[in-house]
């Protein structure tokens, strides 16, 4: 009987897809995959650091994972704990220290290393294993192919970030910015489409600064690698995230406007409607200068809707300000949102700004920004409602016979259909709608 792997992923969906590249590693390498952690010989948290509860999270969890690897050495089972992911960048040392028992520890730059850990570990001496290098080398050049694992997949493109937001780890647990060559991701996508993948949803923090070489060595922008890949046979819908609003251009703009396969959908975090937080916190858009790229995209394609990421209570930030998040949302109506209260974290800038805000005030801003984001994204689901949408169905549903996809604008539907129907592309009627998510029929 083959060895048996168990994931757990925190945080955005760049660690979705690294862990997804690592169970290819691990398939490839001989094991098989468990929903269930107790039957797992290799047990692997892929870790986030963006604020401080998920992070602490990990240690709870790692906590009840030695719990389990002590049953299961009573049954006279092995058990191997390896932490990976942004966490690990960040807090290598407090890992050893808080977790002596994790067996292994890499870096998300370093993953690609993971059989070579194994082996290690196998011929082990007890010592933890850790590896936090910004390595020399991509590790894109030494993972095995990937490969679909439905109708949806992601394809990484772009990593790490420079724009160092005074409030953000990401520069310091994924490096420096780096682009992925238009080939590689070219080929990469080929395999994915080969193996059942319609929809493809490129990823990166900063993904729309990308600016991977050609053959011939010149650099080439967001917008000439989505042309390309539009220009694949059995590729249906083109996605990216995350887009940073200052480095939208004219060429991305125009995508929208040329390219059926994109979606009318686009997430575009302003973080703050303040120009002075704004600026406080580093970023290189102002207000009028993000709903200028708004509206531009706008024309370029008026069935475009957004969403967006927003900070509240960050440091400094008065009720003015805060108003003038309030305001920006009506301005733009998004249609979903991720909010978050300012989080504190250790090394970034923003943690030693005077004027932190206390708790309170965090929890009732961000009460206050969910109930208006909820209110738009709840009439625009409404407004679906009699209206037909191509849907790709991603998973089956809660009860028999249904099954769950993405609309266009990336709406959760779920509808009565046949499992044939699963990782296809089907016109569906909408019939009801609630904040979360849409239901209808199957024409
Ligand atoms: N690269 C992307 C997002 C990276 S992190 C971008 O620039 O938009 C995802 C989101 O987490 C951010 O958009 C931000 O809203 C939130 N976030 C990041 N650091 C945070 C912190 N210290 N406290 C609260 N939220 C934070
Ligand atoms: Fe973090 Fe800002 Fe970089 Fe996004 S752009 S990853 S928020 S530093
Ligand atoms: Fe978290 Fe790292 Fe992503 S900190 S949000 S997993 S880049």
């Amino acid at each position: 009987m083959s060895e048996k792997y168990f994931i757990k992923t925190f945080g955005c969906q760049m660690n979705v897809y690294d862990s997804h590249r690592m169970s290819v590693i691990l398939e490839n390498f001989g094991y098989e995959a468990t929903d269930n952690q107790k039957d797992a010989d290799l047990v692997l948290f892929n870790t986030c650091h963006i604020r401080e509860k998920a992070a602490e999270k990990v240690f709870s969890d790692l906590g009840r994972a030695y719990l389990i690897k002590q049953e299961r050495a009573a049954e006279g089972k092995n058990t191997i704990i390896g932490v990976t992911g942004c966490v690990v960048q960040a807090e290598d040392e407090q890992i050893a220290k808080r977790a002596p028992y994790v067996d292994f520890a890499l870096g998300p730059l370093t993953y690609h290393r993971l059989p070579e850990i194994l082996t290690k570990i196998r011929r082990k001496r007890g010592e933890t294993v850790i590896d936090t290098d910004f390595p020399a080398e991509a590790k894109f050049d030494f993972l095995p192919e990937n490969r679909s694992e439905g109708g949806c997949s992601f394809l990484a493109v772009q990593e790490g970030c420079n724009n160092f937001c005074t409030y953000c780890v990401v520069p310091y647990t994924r490096g420096a910015e780096y682009s992925r060559p238009v080939k590689e991701v070219v080929d990469e996508a080929k395999k994915l489409i080969a193996t059942g993948t319609l929809e493809l949803n490129l990823l990166g923090q900063n993904v729309n600064s990308y600016h991977g070489e050609d053959e011939n060595g010149k650099e080439r922008n967001l917008a000439y690698l989505l042309r390309k890949l539009a220009e694949l046979d059995g590729l249906k819908r083109l996605r990216y995230t995350t887009s940073y609003p200052a480095d939208v251009d004219d060429d991305l703009i125009n995508c929208h406007r040329d390219l059926p396969q994109l979606m009318p959908y686009l997430h575009l975090p302003v973080q703050s409607g303040s120009d002075k937080i704004l600026k406080a916190m580093n970023r290189r858009h102002n207000r009028a200068q993000y709903l200028e790229v708004i509206e531009k995209l706008k024309k370029a394609n008026d069935k475009l809707r957004f969403s967006s990421d927003f900070i509240v209570g960050f440091p400094g930030e008065t009720d003015d300000d805060f108003k003038q998040t309030l305001s920006l949302v009506n301005e733009v109506k998004y249609i979903q949102a991720f909010s978050f209260k300012y989080s504190r974290r250790p090394g970034t800038p923003a943690a030693v700004m005077p004027n932190q805000l206390e708790e309170k005030v965090k929890k009732e801003r961000l009460d206050e920004l969910q109930t208006l984001l909820f209110d738009y994204q709840t009439k625009f689901n409404e407004a679906c409602v009699g209206k037909t949408f191509e849907v790709l169905f991603e998973q089956q549903g809660r009860h028999k016979g249904q099954l769950i996809g993405r609309t266009p604008y990336m709406q959760n539907l779920h509808a009565k259909a046949d499992t044939n129907m699963l990782n296809k592309i089907v016109d569906v009627k909408v019939e009801q709608a609630t904040t979360n998510s849409l239901s209808g029929k199957v024409i």
